[in-house]
């Protein structure tokens, strides 16, 4: 994918997720982690909406682009498996299709560290756990929304969306 082409995509996902669940969170959400975060495109997205705001992405080479391109931002290399620290909110968008990612395993530990857990994941794809649609069982007992985006509301993404809201330990 070309630069300005991955910048908008990775943007407007991050943007569209935290949209859609927008009225549901409170007015004091002031620290939020993404995990995922690529090239920061949407971390920036996010520093003008929230207070404190951290991207992490475990790619070093992502991260090194991001932190040229926005060194105001607060971008850092981390596996989701291992997060640093508390925040009020912590989003991930389409990380968990990646082929080694346990959802529930790595859902009930980034749990631990935040009030609210926002998820976007693509509908239909599966990984190798599974298809993402089955978590929605074992996610129901701290889901707070679940949105479906379909037709998506990213500008060159055809895939339709799943954003789930949980709730966090901290809540
Ligand atoms: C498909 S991109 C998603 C980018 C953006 N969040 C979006 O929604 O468009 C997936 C990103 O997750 C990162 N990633 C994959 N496995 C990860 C892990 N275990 N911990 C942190 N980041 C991971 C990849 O390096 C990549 O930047």
């Amino acid at each position: 994918m070309e630069d300005i082409a991955l910048d908008i995509h990775v943007r407007e996902h991050t943007k569209a997720a935290v949209e859609a669940v927008r009225d549901l969170l409170p007015a004091d959400i002031k620290v939020v982690h993404e995990y995922g975060c690529t090239n920061g495109q949407g971390t920036a997205w996010l520093a003008k909406e929230f207070d404190t705001v951290v991207g992490f992405d475990i790619n070093n080479k992502h991260i090194d682009k991001g932190n040229a391109a926005h060194p105001e931002l607060d971008l850092r290399v981390c596996d989701v498996h291992h997060p640093e620290g508390n925040a009020d909110l912590i989003m991930v968008a389409h990380v968990m299709e990646a082929y080694k990612i346990n959802p529930p395993e790595v859902i009930d530990n980034l749990r631990r560290f935040c009030r609210f857990l926002l998820l976007a994941v693509h509908t239909a794809e599966s990984n190798k756990y599974g298809p993402l649609a089955q978590w929605g069982a074992y996610l129901e007992p701290f889901t707070i929304s679940r949105v479906e985006l379909d037709p998506p509301v990213t500008p060159d993404c055809t895939k339709a969306d799943t954003i789930l809201l949980l709730r966090g330990h901290l809540a």
